[in-house]
């Protein structure tokens, strides 16, 4: 009998600490603790972020392991998230992840971030199918914004990216001009929910490729909401369901349209969506849509698994743990860390 492999995933590149247990694939326990402390500065403050790190991993790591119902002495590696993401964050995870495993003697993973965001269509669930390769994930976060071919479990290749801002700034960005508390993605795609979508329009950008640029249209909707304001100064109150709900719209379908190109040109039968932005409800609603239209596969994953956690470093430390894909005590966290076109 194949026996069990337990792994704990530690998650800590930006404003979440994050800890969780896999087993076999699925998921015993996944916890994450927010930071509520950075919302009224617009963005995340890295020197507050690294500070509440080292106050949450602990606790955050000792939960999980209650949930997962597992002892200490079961685990069979600790994976952790190197990188890419703020260095003083990531030291937290990186730190804590290397003592864990020197204490208990087991193998340490290092993880990038964008490929655990893929790897999180791939936690088993009985509900939800996983994907069959070649698999095209949409990966929209705070940071990136990547078109991602999957080959295989660890072997993926961008084809695709932002030259500039990431889709998740785009609306973090536009929810401060709105006097929208951080993180503002959410918060757009709420009142978007009750507004008109046609009422107002921005330019679309023209970028060559399957790549993407976002700070053209950022920097026009900042000029809109100041005209606006201008001529009336309640504008956005009086309109904000409706300003939400047309630059959420101009943002999706931009990101959608090279989305598009990309299933045509690679000819793959199974697409998906992954990262933070994978949680706005009208992205969701499309990709399902483009997916009946052109019958192909479609996989969304729970609302848990888009925003940071821990379970997508956990399970894709599972897959290295099988090839053995392990590092040593002198890795260092690395803030920059790109995707590789080859088994990572
Ligand atoms: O993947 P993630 O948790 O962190 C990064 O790796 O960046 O993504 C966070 C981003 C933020 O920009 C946040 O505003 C955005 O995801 N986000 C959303 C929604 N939920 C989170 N954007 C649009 N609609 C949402 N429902
Ligand atoms: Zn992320």
């Amino acid at each position: 009998m194949k026996r069990d492999i337990i792994i704990l995933g530690i998650e800590s590149s930006c404003d979440d600490t994050s800890a969780a247990i896999s087993k076999n694939g699925n998921i015993l326990a996944n916890l994450v603790a927010n930071q509520d402390v950075h919302s009224s500065y617009g963005g995340v403050v890295p020197e507050l972020a690294s500070r509440a790190h080292q106050q949450n991993i602990l606790p955050v790591v000792d939960q999980a392991i209650k949930i997962a119902n597992i002892e200490k002495g079961q685990i069979d590696a600790v994976a952790f998230t190197r990188g890419p993401g703020l260095l003083g964050s990531l030291l937290v995870g990186t730190s804590f992840s290397k003592a864990m495993a020197m204490g208990l003697d087991i193998p340490l993973i290092e993880v990038n971030h964008m490929q655990a965001h893929v790897m999180s269509h791939f936690i088993l669930n009985k509900d939800i199918e996983v994907p069959g390769f070649p698999f095209l994930c949409l990966t929209v976060s705070g940071g990136h914004t990547e078109i991602v071919l999957v080959k295989d479990y660890l072997k993926m290749e961008v084809v695709g990216r932002t030259i500039d801002d990431a889709v998740g700034e785009a609306f973090d960005k536009a929810a401060k001009i709105l006097n929208l508390p951080y993180p503002g993605g959410p918060l757009i795609d709420k009142h978007a929910r009750s507004g008109n979508a046609a009422a107002y329009n921005f330019p679309k950008p023209n970028i060559p490729d399957l790549d993407y640029s976002f700070s053209g249209l950022k920097t026009a909707f900042l000029y809109f909401i100041r005209d606006q304001v201008k001529d009336s100064p309640t504008f956005i109150d009086d309109h904000l369901a409706d300003i939400c709900a047309s630059y959420q719209k101009s943002l999706i379908e931009t990101v959608l349209d090279k989305f598009l190109r990309a299933i045509a040109e690679y000819k793959v039968g199974h697409i998906g969506i992954a990262g933070g932005v994978a949680a706005n409800s009208y992205l969701r609603e499309r990709v399902a849509q483009i997916g009946k239209e052109k019958t192909l596969q479609v996989s969304i994953p729970k609302l848990e698994f888009c925003t940071d956690n821990a379970a997508m470093i956990a399970i894709t430390g599972h897959h290295k743990f099988q090839k053995e894909l392990f590092t040593d005590q002198t890795i260092g966290a690395q803030a920059r860390y790109q995707m590789i076109n080859e088994e990572q």
